[in-house]
């Protein structure tokens, strides 16, 4: 497997890659890999001739910087993860904080039309810009023909999906599904952290979410938020962060249902200062 740690020569690498025609995967990632990302690389390698994936822990979008101090580093566990893959076509980009951002660690202000105002975006108060300048970086940097992301940061997916439109940007963006642990509990890297107790408590967030589906058919949108209050207020592990029912496309949270709208559940709950998300397809 290839790495490369500066912005020039990975550049180049792909100058090389395109000038034989090959087609550029990207899959940018914070490190701590593990198996949902590894589904990512794996759709993109069927896809595409050559996989980009960056492993940066991007500093601009932490609100809280002890979650930034606490985020799992381990390029030697994560190089040894990609190696597993049977397409060995990864070229792996693992630049500084200095590679991307020179000496100036700044955020660019980014207008997603309000996607960046719900949900995450009034809990991390800045998350989104962040994202945003990272990604736009990465995405001009790299140049993919296309580049994947999981539905678990399904905000952040529709936002990007934004990014891309706004700045004309020429990467086709793909969505991909949400990875589950056994018990439901969604892969994050932030699952490490989870001990033991935490971690099979965690599986009420997806059993949540699915029986909020089932209600979804035949109640109403305040009886679901309800009841979604109700499972965790006497929880000791999980503390509710919030719990909506929005517009999948305007990420807009509803209370009336009406037709022809696809409607999403998300969710984040904390275990101590530990912070889960999730959500789920309503109709
Ligand atoms: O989803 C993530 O891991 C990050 O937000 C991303 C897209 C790699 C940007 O830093």
């Amino acid at each position: 497997m290839e790495v490369y740690i500066t912005s020039r020569e990975i550049t180049q690498v792909i100058k090389i890659k395109k000038a034989e025609n090959n087609s550029i995967g990207f899959v940018p990632t914070m490190g701590a890999l593990h198996k949902g990302h590894l589904t990512l690389m794996e759709e993109a390698l069927r896809n595409n001739d050559y996989v980009v994936v960056s492993v940066f822990v991007n500093p601009t979008q932490f609100n809280n910087p002890e979650d930034l101090n606490k985020y799992p580093r381990n390029l030697d566990r994560d190089i040894s993860l990609l190696k597993t893959l049977s397409n060995s076509n990864i070229i792996l980009f693992a630049p500084t904080v200095k590679a991307i951002y020179n000496d100036k660690i700044e955020t660019e202000s980014f207008d997603f039309d309000g996607l960046e105002h719900e949900m995450e975006g009034k809990f991390r108060v800045g998350h989104f810009d962040g994202v945003g300048t990272v990604v736009k970086r990465l995405l001009q940097l790299i140049e993919p023909n296309k580049a994947y992301f999981g539905e678990k940061d399904f905000q952040q997916l529709q936002i990007i999906r934004k990014l891309v439109k706004k700045r004309q940007l020429a990467t086709q963006i793909i969505g991909c599904q949400i990875y589950r642990e056994s018990s439901g509990l969604a892969m994050s890297s932030r699952n490490e952290r989870l001990s033991d107790l935490q971690k099979n408590e965690a599986a009420l967030i997806y059993k949540t979410l699915k029986t909020a589906k089932l209600k979804f058919g035949t109640e109403s949108v305040t009886t679901i938020l309800d009841w979604v209050s109700k499972v965790f207020l006497n929880n000791t592990i999980l503390k509710l962060e919030y719990f909506v029912i929005s517009d999948e496309d305007t990420l807009k949270p509803i209370k009336i249902k009406s037709n022809n709208i696809k409607y999403r559940a998300f969710i984040a709950v904390y275990a101590d200062e530990i912070r889960l998300i999730d959500n789920i397809a309503l109709n």
